[in-house]
């Protein structure tokens, strides 16, 4: 059976944006894949964190990414330092990744612009430790937002650098991005994307806020001073809130179209609105009952962690013997 990888970091708040570009697609293939779903604490210490924060965001996510439904005894579903492969074959890896490449990753130059105070190393091989996930386990296919596109490419190009130097040893993994929500924007600077580390917290909606802000968050969305509903780059707000209202209704966007053309923008962002809280209410029920179970977490979080490390182990052997390590 193909294999899939893909990760969050455990990081502020989850946003629509994670879920529309990657979590809701995960929930939709997952069935026909193995599948492994990360949360990613190592790539989150890149920018200084509050220890019980990380700790209890971490947690928090993990329980979303159950109640989102992804099914933690089909799914490998585990914090990644917890698996220290990952930082194992990040080591090798960066190995067989130039500077060079690193230093084009545009998430480096903004995040280096972002935090001047901390241009750590760790934020700078960041990808590498993005490839070592994935290729610990041999994914074929990695959906993600297109925001990740680049570091994805760059994983494939060290895998294919690593096989051409030992002949055949890692899985050449292909990006895998859903129909529409492969981007969304800021509600406040729609050429933005949704971020969850915006200051500005009518910018995002996060997966556990509640109805009443969801709707005013929409209500506030910035549009233009044009007035009638169309689709296209130079209406970003209008567009943004269209695709929004597509994502959580599985509307085409020739079928929202049909409904909102040339209307003003009131009705959008009223329906936008109640279908987004009717996606999230289910979501934030289900989150609120895993998550007081502290024991099944726990146990969910132990179990999937020894699977996974048992499957990296697999990979990182053969890696190590093909580059010249005592192996037994
Ligand atoms: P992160 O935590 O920034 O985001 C998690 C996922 O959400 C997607 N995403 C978006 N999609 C659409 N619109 C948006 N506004 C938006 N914002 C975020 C991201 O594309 C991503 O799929 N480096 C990764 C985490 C990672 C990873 C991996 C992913 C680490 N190792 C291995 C895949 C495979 C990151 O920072 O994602």
């Amino acid at each position: 059976r193909k294999r899939i990888f893909s990760g969050i970091q455990p990081t502020g708040n989850i946003t629509i944006g994670n879920y529309f570009g990657a979590l809701k697609n995960w929930v939709k293939i997952n069935e026909e894949y193995e599948s492994l779903f990360c949360v990613v604490d190592m790539h989150s210490i890149t920018v200084r964190q509050v220890p019980g924060e990380l700790r209890k965001n971490t947690r928090d996510l993990l329980a979303l990414y159950i109640a989102v439904g992804l099914d933690p005894e089909k799914n490998l579903i585990y914090p990644q330092s917890m698996v220290r492969q990952h930082a194992e074959l990040a080591w090798i890896l960066s190995c067989y990744t130039y500077m060079g490449e690193l230093g084009r990753m545009t998430q480096f130059k903004e995040k280096s612009s972002k935090h001047e105070e901390n241009i750590n190393a760790g934020l700078f091989t960041y990808p590498v430790l993005m490839a070592a996930d994935i290729l610990l386990f041999q994914a074929d296919l990695v959906p993600i937002g297109s925001d990740q596109k680049q570091h994805l490419e760059l994983t494939r190009d060290v895998a294919q650098r690593f096989n051409g130097i030992y002949g055949d040893t890692f899985t050449v993994p292909e990006a895998y991005f859903g129909s529409v929500g492969a981007r969304i924007k800021s509600l406040q600077d729609p050429l933005k994307k949704m971020s969850k580390s915006d200051e500005n917290p009518n910018a995002s909606i996060s997966l556990l806020d509640d109805p009443k802000v969801v709707m005013n968050k929409i209500k506030r969305a910035v549009t233009d001073s044009d007035s009638s509903v169309s689709y296209s780059e130079e209406k970003p707000g209008v567009k943004n809130l269209v695709d929004i209202y597509c994502c959580a209704t599985g509307e085409t966007v020739e079928q929202a179209m049909g409904r909102f053309e040339g209307q003003g923008y009131g009705n959008l962002k009223k329906l936008a609105g109640e279908a987004l809280v009717a996606e999230l209410e289910p979501i934030q029920a289900r989150f609120r009952e895993i998550s007081k179970d502290k024991a099944y977490l726990d146990r969910i979080m132990q179990d999937n962690a020894e699977r996974a490390s048992a499957l990296g182990e697999r990979t990182l052997k053969k890696v190590k013997k093909k580059v010249g390590f005592v192996v037994f």
